[in-house]
């Protein structure tokens, strides 16, 4: 996916600093390209290429960029590969219109052929150029900007939204069709972007746009429309709480470590939410439900496996896990109106969930409860109910606090609804929530404190580890599997994260000498998970643990092995804080290895494409 920014001013005319600032707020999006159109005394100044938004800006000076107004465009690639013809913003047919788009057009072939044969001069390869052609197409009808904007999305298909302006009119237009985009009224601003943290330099006063919408920036004002008739909605700006320094990487080298600093405050503040906010909707939603069914992707998936186990173990209630990707196909048929449809998404806009939810939606089978950071997201918005994951801002493309405050409102979802289910007696439920509420947070902070440096060392010596495996068992599945997507993210080893009784089936035979295997414990499984290290251990293997020390099984380990010691818990706690020294052990290979783990290549924070 990528992001968009348009601002209109009143009173700059270096209009590029402003668009530089705030766009910059979108790394996460992308980073394969970055462009700027700014208009200055009725002409565009486009300036784009490859690369990092400070690389380009180096290069290009866009910061320096004239003008009153303008869109910068960062581009994650889909449709055309990562070139500066390929980049974003684009022109029309002439220089007079400008535009950059979000997501993707599923006509892109066809409406492409369609442009050319008409007679548009069509220079890329990328679906977001279609999009100001449609308005240039529209223009050329109506004489209309307005109305050229309402009628261009006639002419496209997919999940999109984009920006687009003439150097000879003064306002900016855009549209909201299935990828998010929000606006700000600043004082002598305006400003429309896919996401707050590019809109909190400017101002906190926003609009959240819906499906289906369109606005007009003036230097004055934000008129909303509805696209379908064109009817001016009364859409006021609301006051935004989010604390636009959460964006900034207060003294840690990167977004990833300060971000893995904060999950004990994350769990204090999940717990606060999860207590004091509409508890009540989402314990009907499970409870009424017949069927429920945890749909997800990355990190966020990862985290629903954990939460498996807990709603096994504490609710007695089946979660059926799938990828967003994979429901369709596997489960779609067996939808009824009794089924529950769990969709995590820290960014609300992952396509993949995204059509899930439209699915169950236009079907009518079921209902929706989203778990989400993203608050405005289109996930949010259109989910029956949500539960907000209260963790601030991640910046970071690799997920860690998000990932952590998601295995937490499972545990905590999971004891409620075994509460009302009976499967746990009320004083039980009563004693995980305090233990949720009043040790986790230390418990997380200790593991933090003391892992670190055990994870920094033990990075040094997996430097050029070809590959290797992380193995869980019961509660620390989905623990393992995330592990094993970080390394595979930000160290770009190749690190499979499965099942430790299923490694002997098969994947033993990678093993040689020295070749490292992690082992994620837990205090319930580990006289389990002897046999599978020993399996390994037996072989030369090189095998690590995560999880308590246990004194009892020293002597049935054979070998020597690495140990990521966290404190002393218990079972329910130990998937929670069990992942804490594998995102640093990750974090400390990255940065050995030279990479940047807040923007790791090819990846993108939320891919609102299929
Ligand atoms: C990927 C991100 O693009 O999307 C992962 O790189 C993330 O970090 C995954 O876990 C799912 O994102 P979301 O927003 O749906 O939780």
């Amino acid at each position: 996916m990528c992001g968009i920014t348009g601002i209109v001013s009143r009173v700059r005319t270096d209009i590029g600093k402003i668009l530089v600032e705030c766009s910059s707020k979108l790394t996460y999006r992308g980073y394969d390209s970055v462009g700027v159109a700014a208009v200055h005394n009725g002409t565009v100044d486009l300036r784009k290429d490859v690369g990092t938004i400070d690389m380009v800006d180096q290069q290009l000076g866009l910061s320096k960029m004239k003008g009153d107004r303008g869109i910068a465009q960062l581009r994650w690639a889909t449709y055309g590969a990562p070139t500066r013809i390929n980049a974003q913003p684009h022109f029309g047919c002439t220089e007079v219109f400008f535009g950059a788009h979000n997501g993707n057009l599923h006509n892109y072939y066809e409406y492409r052929e369609h442009l050319i044969e008409t007679g548009h001069i069509v220079r890329s390869e990328n679906d977001g150029e279609l999009c100001v052609h449609a308005v240039d197409k529209y223009y050329e009808e109506t004489g209309n900007m307005f109305e050229a904007v309402r009628k261009s999305t006639r002419d496209l298909k997919g999940a999109f939204a984009y920006a687009v302006g003439r150097a000879d009119e003064p306002e900016i237009y855009a549209v909201k069709m299935g990828s998010s985009l929000v606006a700000g009224v600043a004082d002598t601003d305006t400003i429309v972007s896919s996401d707050l943290p590019s809109i909190l330099p400017l101002t906190n006063r926003v609009i959240y746009l819906q499906d289906g919408e369109m606005i007009v920036l003036t230097p004055d004002s934000i008129k909303v429309y509805r696209v379908e008739d064109g009817k001016l909605l009364d859409r006021k700006p609301e006051v935004s709480n989010v604390d636009a320094h959460a964006a900034e990487k207060g003294g840690y080298p990167h977004f990833m470590l300060k971000e893995i600093s904060e999950q004990p405050q994350v769990a204090r503040d999940v717990l606060g939410v999860l207590q004091d906010a509409k508890s009540e909707d989402w314990l009907r939603l499970l409870e009424d439900a017949e069927k429920h069914y945890l749909v997800a992707c990355g990190s966020s998936y990862n985290a629903g496996i954990v939460g498996t186990y807990y709603f096994n173990k504490l609710a007695g209630v089946p979660l059926i896990p799938t990828l967003g990707g994979q429901f369709g196909s596997m489960y779609a048929n067996t939808l009824t109106e009794e089924s529950l449809c769990i969709l995590v998404s820290q960014s609300g806009e992952t396509k993949d969930i995204l059509n899930v939810l439209n699915h169950v939606q236009e079907t009518g089978r079921g209902k929706t409860l989203g778990i989400l950071n993203v608050i405005g997201s289109t996930l949010m918005f259109n989910a029956n109910s949500f539960i907000p994951m209260a963790c601030g801002y991640e910046v970071s493309v690799p997920a860690t606090k998000t990932y952590f405050s998601q295995t937490i409102i499972f545990a905590y979802l999971a004891t409620k609804l075994g509460e009302r289910n009976g499967n746990l007696d009320p004083s039980e439920a009563k004693s995980v929530i305090k233990m949720l509420k009043e040790q986790l947070p230390y418990l997380a902070q200790q593991t933090i404190d003391k892992t670190g440096i055990l994870a920094k060392n033990l990075a040094t010596t997996l430097m050029d580890a070809p590959d290797l495996y992380c193995l869980g068992y019961g509660f620390t599945d989905g623990v393992a599997r995330e592990g094993a997507l970080k390394i595979k993210e930000i160290c770009y080893n190749h690190c499979e994260g499965m099942y430790s009784s299923e490694f002997k089936h098969g994947p033993l035979s990678i093993v040689t000498e020295d070749y490292p295997v992690i082992f994620v414990t837990t205090t319930e499984d580990s006289w389990m998970v002897i046999n599978h290290i020993n399996e390994v251990a037996c072989r030369g293997g090189r095998t690590i643990v995560v999880g308590e020390k246990e004194d009892k099984l020293q002597p049935y380990v054979q070998g020597k092995f690495d140990y990521l010691e966290v404190p002393k818990s218990n079972v329910l706690l130990n998937p929670l804080v069990d992942v804490i020294p594998l995102q640093l052990l990750s974090y400390y290979l990255s940065v050995d290895k030279g990479i940047n783990p807040d923007l790791p290549r090819n990846l993108s924070k939320t891919l609102t494409v299929d």
